[in-house]
């Protein structure tokens, strides 16, 4: 470019002021953390890559072969040849995906076929299917409970919950994990002829113990509260017919809504709502989350319709998954392991650290022994623990669960835990 010929006008950065905030400085704690843990050489507990997986229970994982014990895959339905075979024939017959929401060209057979596998599942009148279980959370809960309504929900509540209250905008009263009478307190506080919502999970997916969800319902509805239920950890679990802890409590008929996810026991993705109101349809029109987002593609909704049939035939499954559960709080209480619960309430057996460094060093050590589990760490956590999580599956078999128990021996050994 020679000199003295005028240029049209060139974009000119624009300069950072002294003063400006990088709004990426609220993250730089957690950034600190990250770092000092990797910075000693740490394997990245938060960014395993699974090279191939083998089976439910199996897979690569870093380069080694490893046993899954932190899936949700609670009733191994990923690759279960019907499931799988059901998934190939909507691809093939419907293509990869909708490219369209549930209102416009989204809405294909198969999404009908999956809510009408939800209801017969449930035994109940409506079925609405999500793309996920976080928007089936976010859209139903943002949706019926607004400014000046009431939400009355348990401290641990997963962050899909409270998004969906922080979206609708309404009062949100929160109390003591798993306590009855400060719930009570809570509703008896609330104004008169305010609409009220109390929200509940079956399973607490952060230490899988369960909701006393008999006596919870019962208050609730004594303070003419509607009461909705998330039971993304127990279905197809718990239950004798795998419809959850409020199958097995007795109260399925008293519930107003439960929500659900298709990734765990179903062994997909998507989520859902099943609802005896009567007015229940209207939310495909009024419930944003359902609205503007594409549907799921035909070959994951028949998949999950698939598998959800077969879930309802799976009491042998369950009573298996329950023995791997029983055996694997024993073994873990015996070798000398903190535990989330003194019993064995789910498919979720939580293992308490000392602390995040001691954790990260275990989970670590359990990794390179052939073993994954979930690390888990505040604010996902409650009470500031480091958790490791272990999810069973059907599909462990009784010797895989002794494998189990002896790599966290070794490991707790070596790491000075045990
Ligand atoms: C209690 C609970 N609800 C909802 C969800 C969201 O499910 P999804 O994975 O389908 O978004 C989860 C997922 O971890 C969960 O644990």
């Amino acid at each position: 470019m020679s000199e003295g010929i005028s240029q049209p006008d060139q974009p000119q950065p624009i300069e950072a002021h002294a003063g400006d905030k990088d709004l990426f400085s609220k993250f730089d704690d957690i950034i600190a953390l990250r770092e000092g843990l990797l910075s000693q050489g740490r394997e990245d507990p938060f960014n395993l890559v699974m090279e191939k997986v083998l089976s439910p229970t199996r897979a690569i994982c870093n380069g080694r072969e490893t046993i899954l014990l932190g899936t949700y895959n609670y009733m191994g339905m990923t690759f279960d040849p019907d499931v799988v075979e059901a998934g190939k024939q909507a691809l093939a017959d419907f293509g990869t995906g909708t490219t369209g929401s549930r209102v416009l060209n989204g809405t294909y057979q198969g999404h009908k076929e999956c809510e009408e596998a939800l209801r017969d599942f449930y035994q109940m009148d409506h079925a609405m299917v999500f793309s996920t279980g976080y928007q089936a959370n976010l859209g139903i809960i943002s949706t019926i409970a607004g400014k000046g309504d009431y939400i009355v929900l348990d401290i641990d509540s997963h962050a899909s919950i409270w998004d969906g209250c922080a979206m609708g905008q309404a009062e949100v009263v929160p109390f003591k994990h798993n306590d009855i009478e400060a719930m009570e307190k809570r509703l008896k506080r609330i104004p008169e002829g305010a609409g009220k919502l109390v929200i509940l999970e079956g399973v607490y997916s952060m230490l899988g113990d369960i909701a006393p969800l008999k006596e919870m319902v019962a208050i609730a509805k004594k303070y003419g509260a509607m009461v909705l239920v998330d039971e993304a950890h127990s279905m197809g679990f718990i239950g004798e017919n795998g419809r959850g802890v409020v199958e097995d409590a007795g109260v399925i008929d008293d519930v107003d809504f439960i929500i659900g996810t298709f990734s765990k026991s179903v062994g997909t993705v998507g989520g859902f709502c099943v609802s005896n109101h009567p007015k229940f349809e209207i939310m495909r029109l009024v419930c944003r989350p359902y609205v503007f987002t594409a549907s799921l593609p035909p070959s994951v909704v028949a998949t999950a319709a698939t598998s959800i049939r077969k879930l309802m035939h799976g009491s042998n499954k369950r009573a298996h998954l329950w023995e791997n559960s029983k055996n694997l709080h024993k073994g873990l209480r015996d070798l000398g392991f903190k535990l989330g619960t003194d019993e064995p309430q789910s498919a979720i057996i939580a293992v308490i650290m000392p602390d995040l460094e001691k954790g990260a060093h275990m989970w670590e050590t359990l990794i390179r022994n052939g073993l994954y589990v979930n690390l888990a760490r505040p604010p996902a956590t409650p009470a500031g623990m480091t958790l490791l999580r272990c999810s069973l599956c059907a599909e462990h078999s009784e010797e895989e669960v002794g494998q189990i128990l002896e790599i966290f021996e070794k490991s707790g050994k070596e790491t000075g835990i045990i």
